[in-house]
C-alpha cells in the first residue's frame, strides 16, 4: 500500500490581487489534510473510493473532467507507463469542500504523489507543483498558483506570479519561503456558504482597486511583521487588507459579520481570506483569546471554526520538502532604516515586471 497525505491552506494576505501579479502571503493549515492511499486490486480496473464525496466507481464509468478522474487520467498520460496494474485508490479529506481552504488542490498532490510512489514513477516537488497548477486551471479559469504552491510544499509561501515571458519556459513564479519569527494563531472561521471563486476573480477583473499598490504593501509589510513577530501590526494589516476586499466587492454581510464579532472578541485583526463572498474569514489572536474569539464566531453566525498555530515548519508533511529559495526580497541594513514608501520604491524597481500587467 502507498500512502500520501497533503494539507489544507489559508491565504493570509494578498488574495485577488495576486492574480494580478501582486505579492501574496499563504500557509498551510496541517489539522486539516486530504489522505490518499493506492493498494493493488483483486478486481479489474481502477477503483475510486471516496466516500466523503460519495464517490466509489470505476475510473472509465466517470466523466473525464471529473476532478478526481481527471486527475488519473493526466497522470496516466504524463506518466507514459505502458500498462497499468489493477488499483483501489482510497480518499478521504478533513478540508471542508469549496470554502477556500484548497480541498481541491489537496487532493490533486496527494493522489499525484501516491500514485507515483505506488507506480514508481519518480516525480519531484516542482513537477507535482506545476501538474497540480495544470489540474487547477481545468476546474478554476485562471488561478494564481498560490493555492497549489503553499500545499504542495507545505510551507509558509511568499508568492508573486509572473506573466508568462516568450523568453521563459515554464511558469517561473516567484516563490520563497519566510521565516515565522514567532508561532501565532489563527481562527479561522467558515461562514458555511459556498461561493465560486472562479465569479468573485472575473467580478475583480471589473472593479480592480484604483490604488493598485497599497496591497503590495500590506503584503510586503505583513512578511516582515511575520518574520520579527509584530503581531499588532500584523493584526492592522489584515484590518486593513479586509477594507481593500470589501472595495474589490468580494465580502459579503456574512463575512464581515465574523470579521466585527472576532474584533469584538479580542482578536488582533481580521480579514476574509480567500475568494471571498462566502468561504472563510480568519482572525488573528493572542493564543489565550483563540476559544473566546472561536466562541464569537460560532455565536455570530459561523459554521465551524479551526484554531491553528503558524509556524515556520515542524510538521511531517514538510520536514522534508524542498522549496525554491530566492533572496532577491531580502533588505540590505539601510533599506531596513527607510520608510514605508521608500522601501514601497525599492520593491518596485525589483518587481517591475507585475506593473505592466493591467
Ligand atoms: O478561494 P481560494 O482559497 O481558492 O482563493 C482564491 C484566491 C484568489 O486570489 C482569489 C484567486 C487565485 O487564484 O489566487
Amino acid at each position: 500500500m502507498t500512502k500520501s497525505s497533503a494539507p489544507g491552506k489559508i491565504i493570509l494576505f494578498g488574495e485577488h490581487a495576486v492574480v494580478y501579479g501582486r505579492p501574496a502571503l499563504a500557509v498551510p493549515v496541517t489539522q486539516v489534510h486530504a489522505d490518499v492511499d493506492v493498494v493493488d486490486a483483486s478486481r479489474s480496473g481502477i477503483w475510486i473510493n471516496a466516500p466523503d464525496v460519495n464517490l466509489h466507481a470505476e475510473l472509465n464509468t466517470l466523466p473525464s473532467d471529473h476532478p478526481i478522474a481527471s486527475v488519473i487520467h493526466n497522470f496516466l498520460f504524463i506518466s507514459r507507463i505502458a500498462s497499468f496494474p489493477n488499483l483501489e485508490i482510497n480518499i478521504s479529506s478533513t478540508i471542508p469542500v469549496a470554502s477556500g481552504l484548497g480541498s481541491g488542490a489537496a487532493v490533486t498532490v496527494a493522489l499525484t504523489r501516491a500514485l507515483s510512489s505506488h507506480l514508481k514513477y519518480e516525480i519531484t516537488d516542482e513537477e507535482v507543483n506545476a501538474f497540480t497548477y495544470e489540474i487547477e486551471k481545468l476546474h478554476h479559469g485562471t488561478p494564481s498558483g498560490i493555492d497549489n504552491t503553499v500545499i504542495t510544499y507545505a510551507k509558509p509561501v511568499y508568492f508573486i506570479k509572473r506573466p508568462p515571458s516568450p523568453s521563459r519556459r515554464g511558469d517561473g513564479d516567484e516563490v520563497e519561503t519566510f521565516r515565522v519569527g514567532k508561532p501565532f494563531t489563527i481562527v479561522i472561521g467558515d461562514t458555511g456558504i459556498s461561493a465560486p471563486t472562479k465569479e468573485s476573480v472575473s467580478d475583480v477583473r471589473r472593479s480592480w482597486l484604483k490604488d493598485k499598490d497599497k496591497v503590495t504593501e500590506i503584503s510586503f509589510t505583513a512578511r516582515r511583521a511575520i518574520e520579527q513577530g509584530h503581531w499588532r501590526m500584523l493584526g492592522e494589516l489584515m484590518n486593513e487588507n479586509h477594507k481593500l476586499l470589501q472595495e474589490m466587492t468580494v465580502s459579503s454581510p456574512e463575512l464581515d459579520k465574523l470579521v466585527s464579532a472576532a474584533y469584538e472578541a479580542g482578536a488582533l485583526g481580521a480579514k476574509l481570506s480567500g475568494g471571498g463572498r462566502g468561504g472563510n474569514m480568519i482572525a488573528l489572536v493572542e493564543l489565550d483569546s483563540a476559544e473566546a474569539v472561536s466562541q464569537s464566531l460560532i455565536e455570530a453566525g459561523a459554521r465551524s471554526t479551526i484554531i491553528t498555530q503558524v509556524t515556520s515548519c515542524d510538521h511531517p508533511f514538510c520536514m522534508d520538502r524542498k522549496t525554491q529559495h530566492s533572496h532577491q526580497n531580502s533588505f540590505s541594513k539601510q533599506e531596513h532604516q527607510m520608510d514605508f514608501g521608500q522601501r514601497s520604491a525599492v520593491w518596485k524597481q525589483r518587481h517591475h515586471f507585475i506593473f505592466s500587467l493591467e
